[in-house]
């Protein structure tokens, strides 16, 4: 893994936004894996910023978002659709045909999982995945102590989940209990991770994800098999890690065609 502390989460977002933007010079036709949450809208913002002022192109650009609420339809304002196109869709010129989020609201669920991954095949896969952490480990919304090699399916929400993104729903109540969510064994087909986590709430699961053993009770932990994830880190996030001060070194220490900025 590549663990990279920023001061602050702003100057994390500045960074996954050049890594992506690098993504999509080198490659114009690149896959994205994108994620909602809290963690990434300033790396949107950034990136509606690089299309606006230096000409960031998402003409060619597809995009696979890993997960959505069930029984929420796109224009429900708390659903995933709703927040990729409010934060990130509309405001570049990417073709809304290539954006894919899983369909949280049609009939047949098992299906529409079964061809998510099926549509991903189709697009050659996924060059480069974004990720946030749950403060109990989860990535998308596969929860601890589900499959390491889960495929998209629906899940179930855990308590914790529930109870922190209430404060998003304004009510526990509405909020649905379950979610279409790609695998982690879909997440880690995808040829490059790049994973945000800021913040004191999420110390205990960084630790986990990065210095625990791999185990299933922190789904993110799975990420130690992966060939190429890189971790963004703030400072309080990163306070409970044994290895900072390694991680720090080698940052220095990389070779220029290592860094990203
Ligand atoms: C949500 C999403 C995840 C997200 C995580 C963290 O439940 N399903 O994809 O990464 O929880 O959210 P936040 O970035 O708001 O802390």
């Amino acid at each position: 893994m590549e663990v990279i502390i920023q001061e602050t989460a702003n100057s994390g977002c500045l960074l996954g936004a050049k890594i992506i933007a690098k993504k999509i010079r080198e490659k114009p036709d690149a896959v994205l894996g994108l994620a909602t949450g809290r963690t990434p809208e300033k790396l949107y913002r950034e990136l509606v910023r690089m299309h606006r002022e230096d000409g960031l192109d998402f003409s060619q650009v597809t995009t696979f978002n890993l997960d959505e609420y069930v029984g929420l339809p796109p224009e429900n304002d708390q659903s995933y659709r709703y927040f990729m196109n409010e934060h990130l869709f509309r405001h570049v010129n990417i073709d809304l045909a290539k954006t894919h989020v899983p369909a949280g609201n049609v009939a047949d669920l098992h299906a529409e999982c079964r061809d998510y991954e099926k549509r991903i095949q189709d697009a050659g896969g996924i060059d480069i995945q974004l990720l946030g952490l749950g403060r109990n480990g989860h990535i998308g919304f596969n929860e601890p102590t589900g499959s390491l090699r889960s495929r998209t399916w629906i899940k179930i929400l855990s308590e914790q989940t529930l109870n922190d993104n209430a404060a998003v729903f304004g009510d526990s109540e509405s909020m649905p209990k379950h979610a279409v969510t790609m695998g982690i064994g879909t997440i880690m087909e995808a040829r490059q991770i790049l994973l945000l986590a800021f913040g004191p709430a999420k110390v205990r699961a960084v630790m986990e994800m990065i210095e625990g053993p791999l185990a299933a009770v922190c789904p993110g932990s799975a990420l130690q098999e992966h060939p190429r994830s890189t971790i963004v880190l703030d400072e309080p996030s990163s306070a409970g890690l044994r290895f900072v001060d390694h991680y720090k070194w080698v940052d220095r220490n990389k070779l220029t065609w290592q860094r990203y900025d």
